[in-house]
């Protein structure tokens, strides 16, 4: 139950039985307990006023869902398209947020004339390293940290096989991870002064994937590769063993950021099981906070982990759905309606907590 005023959300915390009012937003714990709270956006929803509103007050941090990919930005080989982009920018430069962007390197969702496009490995090259330029130009003292690469590397560690690497690549396939180090190397001559991050799915906890991330990027660091984060996705069902993740992702971002860059959680959501109605269970969603409280007090306990991030915020908006075919859902804080949920409740409590008391594992 939610007494909403134009100030305070006061909610009745059913657990407790007391009227808990909250005075703050998980944008303003968040800059108490000095970390990013972010959220994927989708700007053709930013003419809807719940979704701006709630954006503005609980986030200090948004990045694109799609806006920023090869397939908006690049709708035929001689053009660039920002208009999302730039919505998405002047949004947050008008309420103050950080942007963070995604993605400029990704094996998947390439746009038809580039997949299709019988390129050489010089002319793919070329296309690369204008695209990193040009984007990276363009969005530049905007955006303060982009994925450059997304999931290179597969559930053994091993770099895939991509446009990129070695389908046809641009002219280093067969040697690992050097055109990862060709396009860190590019994206900091864009842009000197963002941070550069790699971003992976299914990599959050210790495991051979995992291991392989902190070998690449444990060798990039040794020879001065200019790579500054990773990005653990987190894309997470509700129905794992909580501990063994959360005992696991902290030894992860242990190690990560002993190597001296920042660990950004990057699209945390908790997936429920959703009935032919569309409809979660309770005990599903009271699992789910204690999901996310596990997993932000995993980050908040490490200062080298410096960004939460959301794949979405309300429940109104979230690949899941159609990517489980209906099956799963209600994954983020804020349900359809915007209304906060349980998980909301957990960030919030986890975040006030956080105060000060961010242990220096070491910041990057
Ligand atoms: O907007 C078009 C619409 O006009 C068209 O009718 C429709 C049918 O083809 O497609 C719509 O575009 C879709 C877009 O989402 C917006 O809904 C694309 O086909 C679809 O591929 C795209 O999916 C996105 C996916 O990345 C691929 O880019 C999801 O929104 C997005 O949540 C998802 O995010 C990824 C991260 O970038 C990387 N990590 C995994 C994560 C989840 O897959």
């Amino acid at each position: 139950m939610y007494c909403l005023n134009p100030i305070r959300w006061c909610a009745v915390a059913v657990s407790w039985g007391c009227l808990v009012c909250s005075a703050q937003s998980l944008r303003q714990e968040a800059d108490h307990a000095e970390v990013l709270i972010g959220t994927a956006v989708r700007p053709s929803q930013l003419s809807e006023v719940n979704y701006a509103s709630t954006l503005a007050r609980e986030y200090n941090m948004i990045e694109a869902e799609d806006a920023m990919k090869w397939w908006v930005l690049r709708p035929d080989r001689a053009s660039f398209d920002f208009r999302q982009g730039d919505e998405l920018v002047r949004f947050a430069e008008s309420h103050g947020m950080k942007v963070r962007g995604h993605c400029l390197v990704w094996g998947r969702y390439n746009p038809e004339w580039l997949t299709q496009g019988h390129f050489t490995t010089d002319q793919l090259s070329h296309l690369l390293h204008e695209h990193i330029t040009n984007v990276m130009k363009h969005f530049s003292g905007q955006v303060f940290a982009w994925d450059v690469v997304n999931e290179a590397l597969d559930e053994n560690g091993n770099v895939r096989d991509s446009i990129w690497y070695n389908q046809p690549g641009i002219g280093i396939s067969a040697k690992g991870t050097a055109y990862i180090e060709q396009v860190f190397r590019w994206a900091h001559e864009a842009d000197p002064h963002a941070l550069l991050f790699y971003n992976e799915a299914e990599g959050e906890g210790m495991s051979r994937k995992s291991d392989a991330v902190y070998a690449m990027v444990k060798d990039l660091r040794q020879r001065h590769v200019p790579i500054d984060g990773v990005g653990l996705q987190m894309h997470i069902p509700v129905d794992l063993d909580i501990e063994k993740r959360a005992t696991e992702l902290r030894a992860n971002i242990a190690r990560l950021t002993a190597l001296g860059v920042h660990v950004h959680i990057t699209e945390l959501d908790v997936s429920v099981p959703i009935d032919t109605k569309g409809n979660s269970q309770a005990q599903d969603l009271k699992r789910q906070a204690d999901v996310f409280r596990s997993i932000v007090r995993a980050c908040l306990d490490n200062r080298g982990c410096t960004a939460i991030q959301t794949w979405g915020f309300t429940d109104k908006y979230s690949w899941i759905g159609s990517h489980s075919h209906g099956t799963r859902g209600d994954a983020l804080p804020f349900d359809r309606t915007y209304a906060p949920k349980a998980a909301y409740r957990a960030i919030l409590q986890e975040l006030s907590a956080g105060r000060g008391s961010r242990e220096l594992h070491t910041s990057p």
